[in-house]
């Protein structure tokens, strides 16, 4: 077996790929936004939108990397619905202070006002005080938080710096403390002195910043999607011949055949037959040895659980989904497929988007919450359509005998 500290891919959240395929006119529109916003010029936020696992993250923090080399002074938050948002940028603030050695102290005491009016982390203060929203926040004594903000940004263009506030997860972000950021970037946009966000989040972000502030429309959405073979093809290639090494012919297809684009897998299956490896050549019973084993977790971490506890009309729901294909669709377009309308199937689709199976992009549309979804549906179709037509009272004790105990969420 390969060793594991020369394995160069990465299948942990976030991490950087070894080679990063397919995001160039993202990150170029990102890096223009930070430049632009750098010379003082006029531009608008960027929001990287995708499903879990497609490189939103990455993405994200590239464009952190640039705006850093960029003079930027750079608030990293990562929204959860777990923390008040105020909190987490707060933390997000002290680590910006941190990591920059020499700021002059004008500027570090404006950061510092900034951290003072925010509310600190819950697991630092009894009383889950700081649940308080990040407009209401602070002592009676200290100013609000838009005005140290506007204090903080004047003295940073003062010292030849600016902010970029990069914001993962933007759609877990409570509305409340969002709106006043929202509102100062706004503010500052079209002046001399302009601070930007750069976000990423799931496809319904543009709906949820939206209830912040309608401007928000006028942002940049850059939505991210599966890769192509060819790019797939680049993103195992590159990194194995990087590392003094080959992949046969048919080894790579089968990789590129299973992990179907979608960045997550492709690190994961490509990872797993790097391990499998002896010798100079990835071969392809290296990798034939490991589709079984890679396959069975991902469907195991990712599918069975939010598939195994359907209903027969949520199954049947699944099946008219997958048949019309991958993608965003709109409810209409399923009832059809059902042979009923979207008001009747309504409350099935709403089943499903609770048990994590689906997902409104936006209003009116439907998708599988997991990328190649359809593709677990499709292989296990004759199951699923046995389950679509058993009767509802008698099924649902089958199922819950002969099912497996349920695990946790996924990660992904
Ligand atoms: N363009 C890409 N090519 C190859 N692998 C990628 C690419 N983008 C991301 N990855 C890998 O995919 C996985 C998921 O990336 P991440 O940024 O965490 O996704 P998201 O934030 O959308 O959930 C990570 O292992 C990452 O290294
Ligand atoms: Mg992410």
């Amino acid at each position: 077996m390969a060793g594991l500290f020369e394995n160069p891919f990465r299948t942990a959240p976030g991490s950087d790929p070894p080679a990063l395929v397919g995001r160039d006119p993202e990150l170029a529109i990102a890096r223009f936004a930070v430049g632009m916003t750098h010379s003082a010029a006029p531009t608008a936020p960027v929001i990287i939108t995708g499903l879990r696992g497609m490189g939103k993250t990455v993405v994200l923090r590239r464009a952190m990397a640039d705006a850093r080399a960029n003079q930027a002074i750079v608030v990293y938050a990562e929204a959860t619905r777990r923390e008040p948002f105020g909190a987490i940028l707060r933390s997000g603030l002290q680590a910006a202070q941190e990591s920059i050695g020499s700021l002059p102290d004008k500027l570090k005491r404006a950061i510092e006002k900034v951290i003072r009016v925010l509310p600190k982390p819950e697991y630092e203060l009894p009383d889950r005080a700081g649940a308080i929203a990040l407009s209401g926040a602070g002592e009676p004594d200290q100013k609000p938080f838009m005005t140290v903000l506007r204090e903080l940004n004047t003295q940073a263009w003062k010292h030849g710096r600016y902010l970029v506030f990069a914001i993962d997860e933007i759609q877990e972000a409570q509305i409340n403390d969002l709106s006043p950021l929202v509102r100062f970037i706004h503010e500052t946009a079209g002046t001399a002195q302009p601070a930007l966000i750069v976000g990423a989040g799931l496809p319904n972000s543009r709906d949820h910043l939206h209830q912040a502030h309608t401007y928000t429309e006028r942002w940049r959405y850059l939505e991210i999607g599966l890769l192509t073979p060819d790019q797939t093809r680049e993103a195992i290639v590159k990194p194995i011949r990087d590392a003094g090494q080959v992949i046969s012919h048919h080894g790579l297809d089968a990789l590129v055949a299973e992990s179907a684009g979608y960045p997550f897998f492709i690190q994961e299956y490509a990872s797993a037959a790097w391990m499998q490896h002896e010798g100079k050549t990835i071969t392809s019973a290296d990798v034939a040895a490991i589709l079984p084993g890679v396959r069975r977790i991902l469907e195991t971490s990712l599918y069975d659980s939010r598939f195994r506890a359907l209903t027969p009309r949520e199954c049947a729901y699944i099946l008219a989904l997958a048949d019309i294909g991958p993608g965003p669709r709109t409810v209409y377009e399923v009832a059809d497929r059902l042979g009923s309308d979207s008001k009747r199937v309504s409350s099935i689709r709403n089943q499903l988007v609770k048990k994590d199976v689906l997902f409104v992009p936006s209003g009116g549309m439907v998708e599988f919450r997991i990328p190649l979804s359809d593709r677990y549906v499709q292989a296990h179709r004759t199951e699923l359509e046995r389950r679509a037509a058993a009767k509802p009272s008698t099924s649902i004790d089958v199922r819950r005998e002969s099912l497996p105990p349920q695990d946790g969420k996924a990660a992904h």
